[in-house]
């Protein structure tokens, strides 16, 4: 099959991730007989340094023309990079959150998995993990206090600052739509995160997901408090299916859950709207302190890949065969550093690549 592929890779570690997720899917092609045709665009502060804006029109062009987006990462050390001299609206970040809204990509599905191989990798006690976890978290991506309207302004002396949390039930709906249905491939429970002692956004969030589950009755609902989830996320995660969230609330609990599965580096993601499109990216951010360095874990970019697979391609199970390679490679022992631990081999970005692609081309 042929299909149409944008790599955004960014700034920081995102080059060399998204080259080595490109080896695997290029292993993907040469094994299955699809081909693949590549696109490259820019975004953040690589696409500042070229066109002086984190995000231009022809990226936008490039990844509707796609069947899927796969990106790195976007964004610098603020305290250092240029870029942050830059009003907000023109920084790396801005480049991210239009992408998002301009191809409507309002759920963002979070995975956030223990791997047996990477219990010691986890700082949780042992008892705690002892019969591991497997939970998504899905973001509202589009919507809520990262897009309201804000501004900072100066009264009699004093300044000032405002950023408005909004949601219309549409918005709710859709992304609790999708938040059931997934349920439904998995453990079929939903566990819907707000803050509905204290926002009204999240009192019309908790109704209209209440609302959305008298369709999905083989699917349980509970609600829970965001400050009271992000306790239970390191009490007890096993207890989490689909946790269903706005957009701030996932933004947090997903950093949150990406740590408890032993390292960030770890951690795909998707972002998809209303069709089969999406766009791929590590859950990761752009690590600049180790950026060109051959450290980065370039696995949350590669299982990426593989949901890119999964869900905008309909490619099953060349899916399944990457998160299998990935598997393998831990089980035989081979980490990033980040992932490292007592008695296994600590290997460098490119060489991670390299040992999954041959791994994936191995299998029967
Ligand atoms: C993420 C990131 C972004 C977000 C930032 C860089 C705008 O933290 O993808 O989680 O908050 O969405
Ligand atoms: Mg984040």
């Amino acid at each position: 099959m042929e299909h149409k592929i944008v790599l955004i890779p960014g700034d920081g570690i995102g080059p060399e991730i998204v080259r080595e997720a490109k080896k695997v899917l290029d292993g993907v092609c040469g094994k299955y007989g699809h081909t693949f045709q590549y696109e490259e665009a820019l975004i953040g502060g690589a696409s500042i340094d070229t066109y002086g804006i984190p995000l231009t029109d022809d990226t936008i062009a490039a990844a509707k023309s796609a069947d899927a987006v796969l990106m790195g990462s976007v964004g610098g050390d603020a305290a250092t990079s240029p870029w942050y001299q830059l009003e907000p609206s023109k920084r790396p970040e801005a480049g991210l959150l239009k992408i998002r809204k301009e191809l409507n990509l309002f759920a963002n599905l979070r995975p956030a998995y223990l791997y047996s191989q990477l219990k010691e990798a986890c700082p949780l006690r042992p008892d705690i993990i002892e019969d591991g976890f497997d939970l998504l978290i899905m973001r509202e991506l589009t919507g809520g206090l990262y897009f309201g309207d804000r501004k900072t302004y100066e009264e009699n002396g004093v300044w000032t600052a405002v950023d408005t949390l909004v949601y219309n039930e549409q918005e709710i709906r859709r992304i609790a739509v999708k938040g059931f249905e997934i349920a439904r491939k998995r453990q079929k429970k939903v566990t819907s995160v707000d803050k509905a002692n204290v926002l009204d956004s999240s009192r019309l969030w908790r109704k209209v997901v209440e609302e959305v589950s008298a369709d999905y009755p083989d699917v349980k609902l509970e609600h829970m408090l965001v400050d009271n989830c992000a306790m239970q996320l390191v009490r007890d995660p096993g207890q989490f299916d689909v946790v269903l969230t706005e957009n701030m609330f996932g933004d947090i609990l997903s950093d949150e859950a990406s740590m408890i599965t032993g390292s960030i580096g770890m951690l795909s993601s998707a972002s998809l709207n209303e069709t089969k499109f999406g766009l791929y990216e590590p859950s990761h951010g752009s690590a600049p302190d180790i950026a060109g360095q051959d450290k980065a874990n370039p696995i949350a970019t590669i299982l990426s890949a593989a949901m890119m697979l999964r869900y905008s391609l309909d490619l099953d199970q060349e899916a399944d065969a990457v998160e299998q390679a990935v598997q393998n490679v831990l089980s035989q022992g081979y980490r990033t550093v980040d992932i490292m631990s007592e008695g296994c081999t600590c290997v460098g970005t490119r060489e991670m690549g390299e040992l999954i692609v041959k791994n994936l081309l191995a299998q029967a």
